[in-house]
C-alpha cells in the first residue's frame, strides 16, 4: 500500500501550468476529464484531486506544461524567508533513504533575481531538514532525480510544489525532426481546441513545418491521450500507486478510435514534408494523416467544411517582413478562391503581415508563442465573393 500519510489527505490543491493565453482551454480540458471545477490563474489553472487525478491530468491534458502538487506557499521574497518556507515541509517523509532529489525554480523577486540561486536556497533547506531527521545527507541528482521539487517565485506569493510531470508535458517526444520555428505541442493542441476541433470535420495544415498541428489534430481526432507513450515524475513518488495508474492507462487506451474525418498536412519544402512524416510515424499517427508536398497556391482542402489551421512563416527582421508580404497575400487569395465553405484559423506574429491576408477576421485571440505575442485569427470562408478589406482593417475585430 502506498503510504499516503506522507502528504496531507486528498483532495489536494493541484496546479496545471500552461502557456499564457491557453488558461481557458486548459480549464475546459480539466472539466472534460472529470477533474472538477477549475480556477483560472495567469499561465496556470488550479483544481483539486487525489493521486488518480494527478495521473489522469498528466496522461490526458493536451495544453498543460506541468501538473504540480503545492506543499507550501507564502510570502518568501528573499533568501531567509524562502529558506524558512522550504523548511516547513516534511521532506524526510517524502523521500526514501536512498532517493535523490532536484530543485527547479522559475520566476524572480527583487531580492532573488536569479531563479538558479533560489533553487539552491530551497535545495539547502531540504538537505538540512532531511539531514537533521535522518543524520544523512540526501543525494542531489539534477539529471535524473527521484523527487522533483518545483519553486514558483513571486512577489505576491511563492509556492513550493512537487512536480508530478518531470519532462514538460508539452514535449510529447514525437518531434525529433525539426523545421523552422516549430510550435510547442501543447500550443498546437491549444490552438486546435480553441478552433473547436474535435476530429469530426476534415482538417488541413497547408504550411505544416514539422507537422505539430497535424500530429496534435490526429491525437485529438483519434482520442489518443497525449501522455500514453511517456513516464511521469509522479511514478517515482514514495506514495505512487501503480494499480491506480494502470487503471487510468487502461481507461485512456479504451477511448481511442479511428478519426472519423480526413486529416492532411502540406508544405512547400520537401525536407519539411519528410520531417513531418517521421514525426507523425513516431507519434503513431502517420496512418491517420495524408502528408504531401504542395504550394499554398494549390490549396486543396480535404473535404467540404474543412477546418484549416496553420502558422505561416513569421519573419521578425524588417527585410524578412517585406519578403513575406506576397506570401500572406497569396495565402489570403488561396483561402478565398479555393476554400469556400471552410473555416481557417491563422496564427500570425506580425500585424503588418496579417493585413496582407485581405480577409475579414471574425475572431481574434491573443496567444503567446514563446515570447512572441501573436494573434490567432478566424476567417469564415463563405462561398461567393467577400469584400477585400481596405488596408488597415484586415485581420479586424472579432
Ligand atoms: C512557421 S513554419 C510552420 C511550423 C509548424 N507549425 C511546426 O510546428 O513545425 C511555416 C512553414 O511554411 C512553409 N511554407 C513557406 N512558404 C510556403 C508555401 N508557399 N506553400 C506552402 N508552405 C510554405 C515553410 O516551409 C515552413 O515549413
Amino acid at each position: 500500500m502506498p503510504s499516503t500519510e506522507r502528504v496531507p489527505k486528498p483532495p489536494w490543491p493541484l496546479v496545471a501550468t500552461c502557456t499564457r493565453g491557453l488558461e481557458d482551454v486548459l480549464a475546459e480540458e480539466l472539466r472534460s476529464l472529470g477533474l472538477g471545477e477549475a480556477e483560472i490563474g495567469r499561465g496556470s489553472v488550479r483544481f483539486a484531486g487525489d493521486l488518480r487525478a494527478v495521473y489522469r491530468a498528466n496522461l490526458g491534458l493536451r495544453t498543460a506544461i506541468r501538473v504540480l502538487l503545492p506543499l507550501a506557499s507564502g510570502n518568501a521574497t528573499d533568501r531567509d524567508s524562502l529558506y524558512r518556507l522550504a523548511s516547513t515541509v516534511g521532506w524526510e517523509r517524502l523521500t526514501g533513504p536512498d532517493q535523490s532529489l532536484a530543485v527547479e525554480a522559475v520566476g524572480r523577486t527583487p531580492e532573488l533575481p536569479h531563479s538558479g540561486f533560489a533553487a539552491l536556497v530551497v535545495k539547502d533547506a531540504i538537505v538540512d531538514r532531511i539531514r537533521a531527521h535522518r543524520r544523512r545527507r540526501p543525494n542531489v541528482d539534477r539529471a535524473d532525480p527521484d523527487l522533483r521539487v518545483h519553486v514558483h517565485l513571486g512577489v505576491d506569493e511563492t509556492a513550493i510544489s512537487l512536480d508530478s510531470s518531470g519532462e514538460p508535458l508539452s514535449r510529447r517526444g514525437y518531434r525529433l525532426q525539426g523545421a523552422e520555428a516549430p510550435l510547442t505541442e501543447s500550443l498546437a493542441a491549444g490552438l486546435l481546441l480553441m478552433a473547436g476541433y474535435d476530429g469530426s470535420r476534415p482538417f488541413l495544415d497547408p504550411m505544416c513545418g514539422s507537422g505539430t498541428l497535424a500530429a496534435e489534430a490526429a491525437l485529438i481526432a483519434s482520442r489518443s491521450a497525449p501522455g500514453l507513450e511517456r513516464n511521469f515524475a509522479a511514478e517515482r513518488w514514495p506514495f505512487h500507486d501503480a494499480g491506480v495508474l494502470e487503471d487510468e492507462l487502461r481507461q485512456a487506451r479504451s477511448r481511442s478510435r479511428t478519426p472519423p474525418a480526413k486529416i492532411a498536412a502540406n508544405d512547400i519544402d520537401p525536407k519539411t514534408v519528410a520531417a513531418t512524416k517521421k514525426n507523425l510515424r513516431r507519434a503513431h499517427m502517420l496512418r491517420f494523416v495524408t502528408v504531401s508536398r504542395a504550394d499554398i497556391h494549390d490549396l486543396d482542402p480535404p473535404g467540404p467544411g474543412s477546418l484549416i489551421v496553420t502558422n505561416p512563416p513569421y519573419g521578425h527582421r524588417l527585410g524578412e517582413l517585406e519578403k513575406l508580404r506576397p506570401l500572406y497575400r497569396e495565402l489570403g487569395d488561396a483561402l478565398k478562391q479555393r476554400a469556400a465553405g471552410c473555416t481557417a484559423w491563422l496564427l500570425v506574429g506580425a500585424r503588418e503581415l496579417a493585413k496582407e491576408i485581405g480577409l475579414h477576421a471574425s475572431r481574434r485571440i491573443v496567444v503567446f508563442n514563446g515570447p512572441i505575442e501573436c494573434r490567432f485569427f478566424r476567417y469564415d470562408l463563405y462561398a461567393g465573393s467577400r469584400r477585400r478589406q481596405p488596408p488597415g482593417e484586415a485581420g479586424g475585430s472579432g
